[in-house]
């Protein structure tokens, strides 16, 4: 998947050549171009949409996140989701819009079945070759493939978004650790070549930089589950029923577990992987773990690593001086004022 992952990001690209207009330097607010990259991407490898399909699916999926997150701090009285209050209206306006997009995607697909593939490799193409492969044993419904495409496509787009944009931020403002993944990447993957798995999996420092940028900044900041029964963690009774909140923001920055530098960006902690950057081997946990852990985390580093290797090879990057740093919970770790960045090409002429 890194050859379309590149395409998309090529063609952002060349978008910013646009911007420039003969600039040398530009200023990018680049959260939200992360925000465009990430839904083409996940458009066009899950469900091979077209890019105009995938943007607009994008700005519906985004109202609705906007006013879910708002729902999230308010005191839910049970019933009031079915009343036609203004907030409501919207939200089932945009769901409506979000199913409608989707559907249209999926129409697409049916239509352009093929001997080779049937409904295609990727993974609405398995999800629509599960669904019509038995008539007679239940398999999908057609509703719930939609319900599992926008799963996807809302697990899949603003998680990554954000971890781009943080490791972004963190590059920017620690300069050699930039000039030292620069390095890496043309040494291993060269000055402009797309780069593909066996070169990604040379990418030893972008990896422990990218896992730092997860400890410090990972997109999901909490989880919740909630107890089957009765059991004791530590030191701690939890009654069966009771909900829990895992924090994992504060257990990524926990002394005890990281050390006194547990604030300071040292991606060298991870230079003997994962389990041996902290006390517990399971001390990291942005993706999650156990059975229920991100089904995709694999996908994401490909991605994450595909996009910054070539924005290495391409530009250097530098904070505008417009940037304010406040970090926000809006269930996912956003940048309040987003990440407007400096950009530079390295070979001005192009
Ligand atoms: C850096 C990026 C990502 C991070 C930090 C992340 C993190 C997580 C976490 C913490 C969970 C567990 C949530 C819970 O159990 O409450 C999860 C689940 C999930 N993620 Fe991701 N994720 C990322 C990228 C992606 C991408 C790119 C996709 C899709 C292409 C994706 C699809 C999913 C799905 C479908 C689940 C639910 C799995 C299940 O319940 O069995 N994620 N993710």
């Amino acid at each position: 998947m890194t050859k379309p992952m590149g395409d998309c990001t090529l063609r952002m690209f060349e978008e910013w050549r646009k911007q420039r207009n003969g600039e040398v330097v530009i200023k990018i607010e680049i959260s939200k171009e992360f925000h465009k990259l990430t839904a083409d991407i996940i458009a066009t490898t899950a469900f091979g949409s077209s890019y105009a399909e995938g943007i607009e699916l994008c700005r519906s999926q985004t109202e609705l996140e906007k006013y879910y997150n708002a729902s999230l701090n308010k005191v839910f009285i049970p019933g009031t989701q079915y009343l036609p209050t203004p907030t409501n209206i919207k939200l089932w306006e945009l769901d409506k819009k979000v199913k409608n997009s989707i559907k249209r995607i999926i129409d697409a697909r049916l239509k352009s079945k093929c001997k080779t593939y049937g409904y295609g490799d990727d993974l609405l193409g398995a999800m629509l070759n599960a669904a019509k492969s038995n008539e007679h044993e239940r398999m999908m419904r057609m509703d719930e493939i939609i319900e599992e495409c926008k799963n996807f496509y809302y697990a899949g787009q603003g998680t990554i978004s954000l971890a781009l944009t943080w490791t972004t931020m963190l590059l920017s403002l620690h300069q050699d650790w930039q000039e030292k993944l620069r390095e890496e990447v043309f040494n291993e993957c060269g000055k402009d070549k797309i780069p593909d798995s066996d070169t990604l999996s040379k990418l030893k420092l972008l990896n422990m930089v990218l896992m730092e940028s997860l400890r410090l900044y990972g997109p999901v900041i909490k989880m919740s589950r909630e107890a089957t029964q009765d059991m004791k963690v530590g030191h701690l009774e939890i009654p069966k029923g009771t909900s829990i909140i895992i924090p994992f923001l504060k257990m990524h920055t926990d002394k005890a577990m990281w050390g006194e530098d547990t604030e300071q960006f040292n991606p060298l902690r991870f230079v003997n992987g994962i389990s041996q950057a902290a006390i517990h081997p399971n001390a990291l946990n942005a993706f999650s773990i156990g059975p229920r852990a991100c089904i995709a985390k694999n996908f994401a580093m490909i991605e994450a690593k595909t996009v910054l290797t070539m924005i290495l090879q391409q530009f250097r990057l530098s904070l505008s001086p417009e940037y304010k740093h406040t970090p926000v919970d809006h269930f996912n770790l956003f940048p309040q004022y987003g990440l407007p960045v400096m950009l530079q090409p390295l070979d001005s002429s192009s």
